[in-house]
């Protein structure tokens, strides 16, 4: 049997025939050591009731955004936040396409767009709807940013007819989800994240809008899938992902001390972090005070730490960096990536509201030595996903 222990499990149950398999798969999640919370659509409730679903997790099931009892219990949000594992099964079409279009509208719709958990879906539909452009063009979507689709299986649907789109069993979706492919297992990774302070005093420094988000998405997502990693920090307010070694950092010169300690036996290493290009070129001991007149700072420059680590004669064998751009964004990033001797550089466009730097979702694209690979905006954690299934299959 597969393990999920202690995982926090949200299992979403759309309108579909196939949702009469939500009883067995809740008491086989239950049975793997997931602690199960189920939400409905309000089509699901017309395929099984709430009690039984209750009655099986041990656990009131959530359908409305507006419940103003359940929301004083667990809000939306905090139930978004709770879930190591979102499961959408079954996925009816019409979820697909909702989930595919960012909709917001209903308790399950706005959990899957407030989630930075993976959001696993298993389709279950008529073949002809399953085959249709539309439903196809959607779970591409979903896809690209990084939703894991299991199924559907082929067989006798429940419309009589035989074909592609019959949910999987309890079972399968079971093992699917406690088989996290271990692509990365063995490999040693150092990464850097955040922001880097360069201090003018006491009191002040440079610093930049970086939260460390991302660095720390691909952390947690290469950690999950068996890689050793090391995760050189700049100062953000961040917990430390399981199974991942932190070190925390504040200057350029420290990040650049601390990767260069740590480079020996990496085989990948990757530079996420907002390092400054300039320092000031004194720091005062004490407070500098004001006067009347207008100052000037000297800076000098930092040390590039992604250039130095590809010229090291410790050179991991696949070393990656990130570009954040304002504009030209794939001319800008390919310089970058020829400059420093890169394998792969993930660009992305900062200064926008909603993605880049502080946001908790991105869009990257892609640059490896042969080829561009576009991942459009979703979280962090699903771009990280994204990010290292490509590295994964182009820099192997
Ligand atoms: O931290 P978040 O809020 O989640 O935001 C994510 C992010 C926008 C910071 C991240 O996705 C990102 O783009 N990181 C790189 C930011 C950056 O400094 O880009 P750059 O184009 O200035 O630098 C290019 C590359 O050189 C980067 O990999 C950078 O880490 C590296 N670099 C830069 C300067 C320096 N002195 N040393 C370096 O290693």
């Amino acid at each position: 049997m597969a393990s999920l222990d202690g995982k926090h499990l949200l299992l979403g149950v759309t309108g579909g025939i196939a949702a009469y398999k939500c009883a067995e798969l809740v008491r086989g999640l239950r049975k793997a050591g997931a602690e199960v919370r189920v939400v409905m659509t309000a089509a699901a409730e017309r395929f099984v009731t709430p009690t039984t679903l209750q009655a099986l997790s041990g656990h009131p099931v959530r359908s409305s955004l507006w419940d103003e009892a359940a929301e004083a219990a667990m809000s939306h949000i905090e139930l978004a936040r709770w879930a190591d594992i979102v499961l959408i099964a079954p996925a009816s079409a019409d979820a697909l396409a909702r989930f595919a279009g960012g909709h917001a509208n209903d308790l399950l719709s706005t959990l899957c767009l407030s989630t930075e958990a993976p959001v696993h879906l298993a389709p279950a539909m008529n073949r002809v709807m399953w085959a249709n452009a539309a439903t196809q063009a959607n779970v591409a979507a979903l896809r690209a940013r990084g939703f894991r689709i299991h199924g559907p299986g082929t067989g006798e649907q429940a419309c009589g007819e035989t074909g592609e789109g019959r949910m999987l069993e309890p079972a399968q979706l079971i093992e699917a989800l406690a088989d996290i492919p271990q692509a990365w297992r063995g490999r040693r990774l150092l990464i850097t994240a955040g922001p880097t302070y360069e201090d003018l005093d006491p009191v002040r420094f440079l610093g930049n809008r970086s939260s460390g988000k991302m660095g720390f998405a691909l952390a947690e997502a290469v950690a999950a899938q068996g890689a050793e990693v090391v995760l050189v920090a700049g100062p953000v307010a961040l917990t430390t992902p399981s199974g991942v070694r932190r070190i925390d950092v504040r200057s350029a010169a420290h990040m650049h001390d601390a990767v260069m300690a740590e480079l020996s036996g990496v085989d990948t290493f990757i530079a996420a972090a907002a390092v400054a290009d300039y320092r000031p070129k004194t720091v005062s001991a004490v407070k500098i005070k004001k006067s009347d007149s207008d100052a000037a700072l000297a800076l000098e420059r930092t040390q590039d730490i992604l250039a130095a680590v590809s010229a090291s004669p410790l050179r991991p064998k696949r070393v990656i960096g990130f570009a954040a751009e304002t504009e030209n964004l794939d001319e800008y990033a390919q310089e970058k990536m020829r400059n420093k001797g890169l394998d792969a550089i993930a660009a992305n466009v900062v200064g926008l509201s909603d993605s880049g730097f502080e946001s908790s979702h991105n869009a990257l694209t892609v640059f490896t030595r042969s080829g561009r690979y576009a991942i459009p905006l979703t979280t962090k954690r699903q771009a990280a996903d994204v990010l290292l299934d490509i590295l994964q299959e182009h820099l192997p």
